[in-house]
């Protein structure tokens, strides 16, 4: 372990049914602190310090496992087997239909969300301290659990480097094909104040093109120019200066909650969001094909977490690296399939620092 960074273990809490949840603090040699815990392989809190050296917490969520057993919204979750949404729940796979949880309706129309009613984001996964201040969680997700195909067995590791950097790293392995897409989804108030609106966020997306969706937040299949929509953050715009203009995409989303397709391939730089308060900023890159940015739209203060925090419209934002929604019914994106002896991978790394 180098030099300053540590790692503990502790008991968080237990399940409904008696189970023990763990929850790992990672400190690296900066004092930057994330906590994880087995439940969801949820990101608890991200403390990272301002222009000034003050340390706050960036993330949305809950002091206790009690409250993460209420967390409906995916608050810094692992979100599986399949982040984001599926049309009608339904896709086919070498021939064979499948059918999941209708749970979600945007728009009045009802589409597959995070991975169904029972999520990987509510399941306890096992967890253990490897390696470089790094914490590792495994799930196996049964054959048909959430009416997906084949076992799954996946691998999570969140680590903190001396670098402020916290990577996320996602492996997966199947007995039969089935459909990989897993997600992290914390949600980000760099100021510190989980009360204040992220519209003074100022945002860069690494992307020329966005994935137009219907009403029903599934994409249409177009890759579309951002050049000339308020979907334009090739160059750095606080995110509340056009979510209220009159444009399809915002008014499906109700603000910002598309995908976008990241330029080039390999790990590269996907998104900065910067707060002009503090002076954090955060810097996600990815190996994947698209980031979802999404607003925060349908937080609206019944969700109460940290410190009895009412999570009002707009005080969180989300950047899930991912690949693209709906992709398992439309083959002109790339391919979520996973085949036995194939492993399913993805590194998303998000980067700390303040100016
Ligand atoms: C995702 C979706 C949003 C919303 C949140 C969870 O990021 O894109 O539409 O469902 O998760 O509330």
């Amino acid at each position: 372990m180098s030099q300053g960074s540590a790692i503990t273990e502790e008991v968080f809490g237990r399940m409904p049914d008696g189970r023990e949840v763990k929850i790992f603090t990672l400190t690296n040699a900066n004092g930057l602190r994330a906590r994880v815990t087995e439940f969801g392989a949820i990101l608890v809190s991200m403390e990272t310090p301002d222009c000034a050296g003050k340390l706050a917490d960036l993330t949305h969520g809950y002091d206790t496992l009690e409250g993460w057993l209420t967390n409906t919204s995916y608050l810094g979750a692992t979100v599986g087997r399949f982040g984001n949404r599926i049309a009608n729940g339904k896709f086919s796979l070498d021939g064979k239909d499948y059918s999941l949880a209708t749970n979600n309706t945007p728009g009045g129309i009802p589409c597959h969300l995070h991975g169904g009613l029972k999520g990987f984001d509510k399941v306890v996964w096992t967890g253990k301290a490897v390696g470089e201040n790094a914490v590792e969680l495994t799930y196996v997700s049964a054959d048909g659990e959430e009416g997906y195909p084949g076992t799954l067995t996946t691998k999570v590791t969140y680590m903190l480097t001396n670098q402020d950097e916290l990577k996320w790293e996602a492996q997966a392995t199947t007995d039969a094909p089935t459909i990989v897409n897993l997600v992290h989804h914390s949600y980000w108030n760099l100021s510190g104040d989980p009360s204040s609106s992220i519209n003074d966020h100022i945002l860069t997306i690494a992307a020329d093109r966005y994935l137009p969706t219907d009403a029903g937040l599934i994409p249409t299949g177009e890759l579309a120019p951002v050049s000339g929509t308020p979907m334009d953050f090739t160059k750095p715009t606080a995110i509340g200066d056009r979510v209220d203009e009159e444009f399809d995409a915002l008014k499906f989303g109700g603000g910002y909650d598309h995908a976008w397709v990241v330029d080039g391939d390999g790990l590269r730089l996907a998104a900065r969001l910067m707060d002009p308060k503090s002076g954090r900023v955060i810097e996600v890159s990815t190996d994947q094909p698209g980031i979802q940015f999404y607003g925060g739209n349908f937080l609206d203060g019944t969700a109460v977490g940290k410190n009895a925090t009412a999570y009002a419209f707009r005080t969180g934002l989300c950047l899930e690296t991912e690949g693209f929604p709906d992709s398992p019914n439309q083959p002109a994106f790339p391919s979520p399939v996973l085949r036995p002896g194939q492993t399913y991978k993805h590194l998303m790394v998000h980067r700390f620092s303040a100016e």
